[in-house]
């Protein structure tokens, strides 16, 4: 496929996706949401692919969904194309790992896009909110929901309710990135943090980040049985043995991701 709003690249193990149109702020419109998932797909697909990173430009990782777009759009358009929730569900259950850089405005459907990746790293300028209140909408790609099991019922209403967007330091205070970093390093980091995570045995990754994820949909007994399970299965692979003996041969580990 050839992109127009998105490149896509790899760098090693790493599939890096950039967000590419800097004249709306990389608004998410209709043809970025069908090559975000095209992309998606093929590093799904694709065995070499460990990690993923999402990355917009240092004045925007995302400002939401296309206004533009949207402004003529009907309900009955809305449901019966679906509009954006496919892109939602693919990067919600996609099954390897997800860091997001992010820079500058991270707002609306660009939060929510950042909430469905596993790891967030900013940069020192970056602006996080859900301005939907402000244009007379809510937010519809899972802030309401991701925000509240991250921040808390009283910082989401604040910021769901009157738009108020809040900075990296912040939004790391809240839980809501993993690390903030100097506004030059965020694309770097969050690439040395997909190495760090493309170097681990993708099986383990990929029940780990299953678990986790289910602790924001389960009870904790019900979790809990989920993740033993999971640990259970994890020594029926080639890589639990090669970890363990890799470290009792003082040596770094090799995983096949079998
Ligand atoms: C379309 C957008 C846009 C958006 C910015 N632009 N955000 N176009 N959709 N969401 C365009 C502007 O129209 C402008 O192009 C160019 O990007 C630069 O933006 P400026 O406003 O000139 O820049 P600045 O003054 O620096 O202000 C930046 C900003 C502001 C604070 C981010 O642009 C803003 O408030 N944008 C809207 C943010 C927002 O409401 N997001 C939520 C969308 S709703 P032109 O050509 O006009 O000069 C949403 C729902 C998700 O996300 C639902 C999912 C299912």
């Amino acid at each position: 496929m050839d992109y127009g709003t998105i490149a896509r690249t790899t760098e090693g193990p790493i599939g890096i996706i950039t967000l590419n149109r800097p004249e709306a702020l990389n608004a998410l419109n209709t043809q970025m949401v069908k090559e975000l998932i095209s992309a998606l797909t093929s590093f799904e697909a694709d065995d070499s692919v460990r990690c993923v990173v999402i990355a917009g430009s240092e004045r925007a990782f995302s400002a939401g969904a296309d206004i533009k777009e949207m402004a003529e759009m009907t309900a009955v358009q809305m449901a019966m194309t679906g509009h954006f929730f496919p892109l939602w569900d693919k990067v919600g259950r996609f099954p390897k790992p997800i860091v997001g850089a992010l820079s500058g405005f991270v707002l609306g459907g660009g939060l929510e896009l950042a909430m469905s990746c596993d790891v967030l790293v900013a940069s020192e300028t970056t602006q996080l909110g859900q301005p939907e209140i402000d244009i007379g909408v809510m937010p519809g790609g899972g802030g309401t929901q991701r925000l509240t099991r991250t921040v808390g019922k009283y910082k989401a209403m604040e910021m769901i309710l009157t738009g108020r967007r809040i900075g990296a330091e912040e939004a790391k205070t809240l839980g809501l990135v993993s690390r903030v970093v100097p506004k030059e390093a965020f694309l770097s980091e969050a690439k040395k943090v997909a190495s760090e995570i493309a170097s681990k045995s993708p099986v383990a990754v990929r029940q780990a980040k299953m678990a986790v994820n289910k602790a924001l949909e389960m009870g904790l007994a019900d979790g809990l049985d989920f993740e033993r399970e999971l640990f259970y299965l994890l020594f029926a692979s080639e890589d639990k043995t090669e970890g363990m003996k890799a470290f009792m041969e003082k040596r770094k580990p090799e995983f096949s991701g079998r």
